[in-house]
């Protein structure tokens, strides 16, 4: 499969951010990657959901909702009411995490479960089978544009082993820090998609660029 691609509008223009999803629109991008951070489980605050309504009015791509922020489960069905597509919780803000998953297959979403840097690919072995997507962080959460943490490679593979062993079809997501070069290097290793913040609102093409990690 060919990988996709998620450009994250964390590094969007806020005062174009019509126009933005527009170029993303007319992009070969295969989702619209939303970050949502409260300001507790990331030291930051990013926008919610009004923002994200009005992304989904204009948006012709899934939005793949990131939420960082703690105990989600009072929101799943708000996340669905202004047009998530897919939603990822992140695995060290959960108690429950198996009812969480659950849940958001329950309201018509595809189930997303991340993992910090810090935290092993192993915690998963017993929750693939409820989960649509694994998103692997190659950065601290919370801010857009660090450099990337080499380390999630053998993260990668080593997932991508677990996943085949589970004979499930979860896809392994990569977030923070992907560039060609690492993009490049995450593809080998057995990743299906591709987060870009900075690399693709940053450059001088950003839909040029958007092309470029698709044929990586
Ligand atoms: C970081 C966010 C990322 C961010 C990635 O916490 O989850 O999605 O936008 O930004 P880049 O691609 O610039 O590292
Ligand atoms: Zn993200």
């Amino acid at each position: 499969m060919k990988q996709l691609i998620a450009p994250s509008i964390l590094s969007a223009d806020f005062l174009n951010l019509g126009r933005d999803i527009e170029m993303v629109n007319k992009s070969e991008a295969d989702w619209i990657h939303v970050d949502v951070m409260d300001g507790m489980f990331v030291p930051n605050i990013s926008f919610g959901f009004p923002i994200i309504k009005q992304v989904n009015a204009i948006a012709e791509k899934p939005l793949d909702v990131h939420l960082m922020i703690n105990d989600p489960d009072r929101y799943l069905q708000d996340f669905k009411s202004v047009g998530a597509d897919l939603l990822t919780v992140h695995y060290e803000a959960c108690n429950h995490l198996h009812r969480t998953l659950s849940r958001i297959r329950e309201l018509g979403m595809k189930s997303g479960v991340s993992l910090n840097p810090h935290t092993p690919v192993s915690v998963l072995e017993d929750i693939l089978d409820q989960t649509d997507l694994v998103l692997l962080m190659s950065v601290n959460p919370g801010f857009g544009g660090q450099k990337f943490i080499p380390q999630i490679i053998k993260k990668v593979e080593k997932l991508k082993k677990m996943i085949k062993e589970a004979g499930t079809s979860t896809l392994i997501e990569i977030d923070g820090g992907v560039n060609y070069e690492t993009g490049k290097q995450l593809i080998d290793a057995g990743a299906d998609v591709l987060v870009a913040g900075s690399f693709v609102f940053g450059a001088d093409d950003p839909q040029a660029t958007i092309k470029g990690l698709k044929d990586l």
